[in-house]
């Protein structure tokens, strides 16, 4: 395991798997052939969801059996009857269009093995906690799960993006069975509190209004200060927590 930073300094470890490679001919079962290639196909839209969707399908899989094993955890702690670290969660997959428009953005080949052994987020797991601790908690569990494969661990709790972004995020692979062989799909997660989320869901509202309804204003400095306000009640909030939960 390699830890370094990256542009934007922030805390990566990143592993170098064995099984990485997704072969796309291998994850359709039922059928003879899949087109690996989306180019020729984009055009013609019914072509086109019909190849990606045992591809699809592989991830919806890949996060039911993700969100299966946080059930579990947040079953565990009702079951003793415990504060659960998990207040919320919300799943996404990755429509087939804007897998290929992410594709195309970052320049790559526009066919299925491109978009399975480049795109990491197809599957997507936001886990939304009550606390910073909590957000950790869920982390040290899954990466107690030695089947699971952690491949990249982001960490905006600790160094925020320059904008006042704040979350965990992990990817994961997930072994996922098909008939007698085993696929290890990766799954996003982003781990991050209320306050963190709240944060996070308003800015994205307001950047999508300035982009799609051509408002100008520039709201970086206000957005970077709403997260600092918002860190600072979450930490007075922790510390009444941490009082009570000695
Ligand atoms: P992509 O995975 O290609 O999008 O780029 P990346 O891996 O550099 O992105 P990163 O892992 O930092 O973020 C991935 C996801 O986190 C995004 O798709 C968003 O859902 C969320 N995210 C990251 N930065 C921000 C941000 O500044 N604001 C909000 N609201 N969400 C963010
Ligand atoms: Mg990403």
């Amino acid at each position: 395991m390699v830890e370094h930073k990256n542009e934007q300094e922030v805390l990566i470890e990143e592993v170098e798997v064995e099984e990485s490679v997704i072969a796309v001919h291998e994850l359709v079962p039922f059928r003879g052939t899949v087109d690996d290639n989306m180019e020729h196909i984009a055009d013609m839209t019914d072509q086109f969801s019909q190849t990606m969707d045992p591809i699809l399908r592989m991830y919806n899989a890949a996060m039911s059996a993700t969100m299966a094993r946080l059930e579990i955890i947040e079953d565990e702690f009702k079951y003793r009857k415990l504060r659960c670290p998990i207040h919320h969660m919300d799943t996404r997959l990755k429509s087939a269009q804007s897998i290929l428009g992410k594709l195309q953005k970052k320049d790559l080949d526009l066919t299925l093995s491109a978009a399975c052994n480049n795109i990491y987020d197809i599957a997507g797991i936001r886990v939304v906690c009550s606390y910073i601790k909590d957000v950790y908690l869920i982390r040290d569990r899954l990466m107690a799960q030695d089947d699971l494969f952690i491949m990249q661990i982001k960490d905006y709790i600790q160094t925020p993006k320059e904008n006042g972004y704040r979350s965990l995020h992990m990817v994961i692979r997930v072994p996922v069975y098909f008939m007698n062989k085993k696929q290890m799909v990766p799954v996003e997660l982003q781990i991050r509190t209320l306050a963190m989320d709240l944060w996070a869901s308003l800015e994205h509202d307001i950047k999508y209004k300035s982009l799609y309804q051509g408002v100008t204003a520039d709201f970086s400095d206000e957005l970077k200060e709403c997260s600092r306000l918002i860190y600072e009640a979450e930490e007075k909030m922790e510390t009444m927590n941490s009082i009570l939960e000695k």
